[in-house]
Protein backbone atom coordinates (compact mmCIF):
# COMPACT_ATOMS: atom_id res chain seq x y z
CA UNK A 1 0.00 0.00 0.00
CA UNK A 2 1.40 3.23 -0.87
CA UNK A 3 0.08 6.22 1.21
CA UNK A 4 0.88 9.68 0.24
CA UNK A 5 4.17 11.27 1.91
CA UNK A 6 2.21 13.74 3.54
CA UNK A 7 -0.37 11.08 5.71
CA UNK A 8 2.30 8.93 6.86
CA UNK A 9 3.37 12.18 8.61
CA UNK A 10 0.43 13.03 9.75
CA UNK A 11 -0.15 9.34 10.86
CA UNK A 12 3.54 9.36 12.88
CA UNK A 13 2.93 13.12 13.90
CA UNK A 14 -0.52 11.48 15.72
CA UNK A 15 1.21 8.46 17.18
CA UNK A 16 3.69 10.53 18.88
CA UNK A 17 1.21 12.78 20.51
CA UNK A 18 -0.45 10.01 21.62
CA UNK A 19 2.11 8.14 23.10
CA UNK A 20 3.28 11.19 24.71
CA UNK A 21 0.03 12.22 25.92
CA UNK A 22 -0.33 8.57 27.31
CA UNK A 23 2.97 9.31 28.80
CA UNK A 24 2.13 12.97 30.52
CA UNK A 25 -1.03 11.41 32.31
CA UNK A 26 0.07 8.57 33.65
CA UNK A 27 3.62 8.86 34.80
CA UNK A 28 5.03 5.14 36.14
CA UNK A 29 5.08 5.44 39.92
CA UNK A 30 7.04 2.19 41.20
CA UNK A 31 8.88 -0.59 39.33
CA UNK A 32 5.94 -2.12 38.95
CA UNK A 33 4.41 -2.48 34.98
CA UNK A 34 0.76 -4.12 35.51
CA UNK A 35 -0.76 -3.27 38.75
CA UNK A 36 -4.31 -2.16 38.20
CA UNK A 37 -5.57 -3.13 42.30
CA UNK A 38 -2.82 -3.15 44.57
CA UNK A 39 -1.03 0.93 45.21
CA UNK A 40 1.19 1.89 42.27
CA UNK A 41 3.58 2.47 44.67
CA UNK A 42 3.87 -0.69 46.69
CA UNK A 43 7.36 -1.25 48.37
CA UNK A 44 8.78 -4.73 46.79
CA UNK A 45 8.78 -6.23 50.53
CA UNK A 46 5.35 -5.61 50.82
CA UNK A 47 4.15 -6.79 47.36
CA UNK A 48 6.22 -9.91 48.29
CA UNK A 49 4.78 -10.62 51.43
CA UNK A 50 0.93 -10.32 49.97
CA UNK A 51 1.91 -13.16 47.06
CA UNK A 52 3.32 -15.29 49.56
CA UNK A 53 -0.40 -15.31 51.00
CA UNK A 54 -1.85 -16.08 48.04
CA UNK A 55 0.87 -18.94 47.66
CA UNK A 56 0.22 -20.40 50.99
CA UNK A 57 -3.61 -19.32 50.90
CA UNK A 58 -4.25 -21.21 48.02
CA UNK A 59 -1.67 -24.21 48.44
CA UNK A 60 -0.11 -23.43 45.27
CA UNK A 61 3.00 -21.72 43.86
CA UNK A 62 3.80 -18.43 41.48
CA UNK A 63 3.49 -20.32 38.88
CA UNK A 64 -0.44 -21.05 39.56
CA UNK A 65 -1.17 -17.18 38.36
CA UNK A 66 2.44 -16.37 36.64
CA UNK A 67 3.61 -17.17 32.89
CA UNK A 68 7.03 -18.57 33.44
CA UNK A 69 9.83 -17.21 31.34
CA UNK A 70 10.77 -19.50 28.68
CA UNK A 71 13.58 -21.65 29.55
CA UNK A 72 13.67 -20.68 33.17
CA UNK A 73 11.72 -22.55 36.02
CA UNK A 74 12.37 -20.22 38.22
CA UNK A 75 11.52 -17.10 36.52
CA UNK A 76 8.21 -15.60 35.67
CA UNK A 77 7.03 -12.68 33.47
CA UNK A 78 4.59 -11.20 36.45
CA UNK A 79 3.56 -8.38 34.50
CA UNK A 80 2.08 -10.65 31.87
CA UNK A 81 -1.83 -10.90 32.16
CA UNK A 82 -2.89 -14.42 30.01
CA UNK A 83 -3.45 -16.67 32.59
CA UNK A 84 -6.63 -16.61 33.59
CA UNK A 85 -6.08 -17.86 36.93
CA UNK A 86 -4.20 -14.23 37.55
CA UNK A 87 -7.22 -12.13 36.10
CA UNK A 88 -9.62 -14.17 38.63
CA UNK A 89 -7.16 -13.57 41.22
CA UNK A 90 -7.22 -10.11 40.67
CA UNK A 91 -11.27 -9.78 41.08
CA UNK A 92 -10.83 -11.76 44.27
CA UNK A 93 -8.04 -9.26 45.42
CA UNK A 94 -10.93 -6.60 44.57
CA UNK A 95 -13.44 -8.23 46.27
CA UNK A 96 -11.46 -8.57 49.43
CA UNK A 97 -10.21 -5.08 49.53
CA UNK A 98 -13.86 -4.12 48.97
CA UNK A 99 -15.29 -6.20 51.89
CA UNK A 100 -12.55 -5.06 54.44
CA UNK A 101 -12.72 -1.12 52.90
CA UNK A 102 -16.70 -1.42 53.86
CA UNK A 103 -16.64 -3.40 56.85
CA UNK A 104 -13.63 -3.48 58.94
CA UNK A 105 -11.81 0.47 57.82
CA UNK A 106 -11.50 0.88 61.82
CA UNK A 107 -8.13 2.05 61.47
CA UNK A 108 -8.41 5.19 58.76
CA UNK A 109 -4.53 5.82 58.77
CA UNK A 110 -4.05 2.36 57.48
CA UNK A 111 -4.39 1.74 53.46
CA UNK A 112 -7.82 -0.01 52.61
CA UNK A 113 -5.81 -2.01 50.18
CA UNK A 114 -3.57 -3.56 52.93
CA UNK A 115 -6.06 -4.20 55.40
CA UNK A 116 -6.65 -8.08 56.05
CA UNK A 117 -9.29 -9.01 58.66
CA UNK A 118 -10.96 -10.41 55.81
CA UNK A 119 -7.98 -12.16 53.59
CA UNK A 120 -7.28 -15.37 50.91
CA UNK A 121 -7.49 -17.74 53.56
CA UNK A 122 -10.17 -16.88 55.42
CA UNK A 123 -12.42 -18.71 52.47
CA UNK A 124 -9.21 -20.96 51.06
CA UNK A 125 -7.93 -22.85 53.59
CA UNK A 126 -4.70 -23.84 51.52
CA UNK A 127 -7.28 -25.28 48.86
CA UNK A 128 -7.49 -23.68 45.54
CA UNK A 129 -10.97 -24.02 45.12
CA UNK A 130 -11.97 -24.04 48.46
CA UNK A 131 -14.70 -26.93 48.88
CA UNK A 132 -18.36 -26.11 49.95
CA UNK A 133 -19.31 -26.45 53.61
CA UNK A 134 -21.59 -29.69 52.71
CA UNK A 135 -18.41 -31.24 50.89
CA UNK A 136 -16.58 -30.25 54.17
CA UNK A 137 -18.87 -31.36 56.67
CA UNK A 138 -19.09 -34.41 54.55
CA UNK A 139 -15.09 -34.57 55.32
CA UNK A 140 -15.15 -34.61 58.63
CA UNK A 141 -17.65 -36.53 59.68
CA UNK A 142 -15.51 -39.17 57.49
CA UNK A 143 -12.51 -38.64 59.51
CA UNK A 144 -14.64 -39.09 62.79
CA UNK A 145 -15.54 -42.72 62.00
C1 LIG B 1 -3.45 -16.43 43.06
C2 LIG B 1 -2.70 -15.78 42.00
C3 LIG B 1 -1.31 -15.28 42.29
C4 LIG B 1 -0.25 -15.96 42.87
C5 LIG B 1 -0.23 -17.38 43.41
C6 LIG B 1 0.86 -15.04 42.81
N1 LIG B 1 0.50 -13.86 42.21
FE1 LIG B 1 1.69 -12.28 41.81
N2 LIG B 1 0.11 -11.24 41.05
C7 LIG B 1 -1.18 -11.71 41.00
C8 LIG B 1 -2.05 -10.65 40.53
C9 LIG B 1 -3.55 -10.75 40.31
C10 LIG B 1 -1.24 -9.53 40.29
C11 LIG B 1 -1.70 -8.16 39.78
C12 LIG B 1 -2.29 -7.35 40.94
C13 LIG B 1 -2.89 -6.02 40.51
O1 LIG B 1 -3.35 -5.89 39.36
O2 LIG B 1 -2.90 -5.07 41.33
C14 LIG B 1 0.13 -9.94 40.61
C15 LIG B 1 1.25 -9.13 40.47
C16 LIG B 1 2.54 -9.51 40.77
C17 LIG B 1 3.72 -8.69 40.56
C18 LIG B 1 3.76 -7.30 39.93
C19 LIG B 1 4.00 -7.42 38.43
C20 LIG B 1 3.95 -6.07 37.71
O3 LIG B 1 5.02 -5.51 37.43
O4 LIG B 1 2.84 -5.60 37.44
C21 LIG B 1 4.80 -9.40 41.02
C22 LIG B 1 6.27 -8.97 41.03
C23 LIG B 1 4.28 -10.67 41.51
N3 LIG B 1 2.92 -10.71 41.34
C24 LIG B 1 5.07 -11.65 42.07
C25 LIG B 1 4.59 -12.86 42.56
C26 LIG B 1 5.42 -13.86 43.22
C27 LIG B 1 6.92 -13.73 43.46
C28 LIG B 1 4.60 -14.91 43.55
C29 LIG B 1 4.94 -16.17 44.31
C30 LIG B 1 5.60 -15.95 45.61
C31 LIG B 1 3.25 -14.55 43.12
N4 LIG B 1 3.29 -13.32 42.52
C32 LIG B 1 2.14 -15.35 43.28
C33 LIG B 1 -1.60 -12.97 41.32
C34 LIG B 1 -0.83 -13.96 41.91
C1 LIG C 1 -15.32 -14.92 50.61
C2 LIG C 1 -14.53 -16.09 50.35
C3 LIG C 1 -13.29 -15.92 49.47
C4 LIG C 1 -12.24 -15.07 49.67
C5 LIG C 1 -12.04 -14.06 50.79
C6 LIG C 1 -11.31 -15.33 48.59
N1 LIG C 1 -11.79 -16.31 47.77
FE1 LIG C 1 -10.89 -17.02 46.08
N2 LIG C 1 -12.43 -18.32 45.81
C7 LIG C 1 -13.53 -18.45 46.66
C8 LIG C 1 -14.36 -19.55 46.18
C9 LIG C 1 -15.66 -20.03 46.85
C10 LIG C 1 -13.74 -20.06 45.01
C11 LIG C 1 -14.18 -21.24 44.15
C12 LIG C 1 -15.02 -20.76 43.03
C13 LIG C 1 -15.37 -21.92 42.14
O1 LIG C 1 -15.10 -23.06 42.49
O2 LIG C 1 -15.92 -21.63 41.08
C14 LIG C 1 -12.53 -19.25 44.81
C15 LIG C 1 -11.67 -19.42 43.74
C16 LIG C 1 -10.46 -18.73 43.57
C17 LIG C 1 -9.57 -18.91 42.47
C18 LIG C 1 -9.78 -19.86 41.30
C19 LIG C 1 -10.59 -19.06 40.33
C20 LIG C 1 -11.18 -19.80 39.20
O3 LIG C 1 -12.38 -20.08 39.27
O4 LIG C 1 -10.48 -20.05 38.23
C21 LIG C 1 -8.51 -18.07 42.66
C22 LIG C 1 -7.30 -17.88 41.74
C23 LIG C 1 -8.76 -17.35 43.90
N3 LIG C 1 -9.96 -17.77 44.41
C24 LIG C 1 -7.91 -16.42 44.45
C25 LIG C 1 -8.19 -15.70 45.63
C26 LIG C 1 -7.28 -14.74 46.19
C27 LIG C 1 -5.92 -14.36 45.62
C28 LIG C 1 -7.89 -14.24 47.31
C29 LIG C 1 -7.40 -13.16 48.25
C30 LIG C 1 -7.08 -11.88 47.60
C31 LIG C 1 -9.18 -14.91 47.42
N4 LIG C 1 -9.31 -15.79 46.39
C32 LIG C 1 -10.11 -14.66 48.42
C33 LIG C 1 -13.79 -17.71 47.77
C34 LIG C 1 -12.99 -16.71 48.28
Amino acid sequence: MHLPRKILTAISVLTLLIIGGVAAVKPPKGPWKNLQVLPEDISEEKLDSIMESYNNALGEGCKFCHVPIENSTDKFDYANDSLPMKRNARDMIKMVININKTYFYHKKEERPEYLNMVHCNTCHRGEAFPPEPDEKNEKRKKKKH
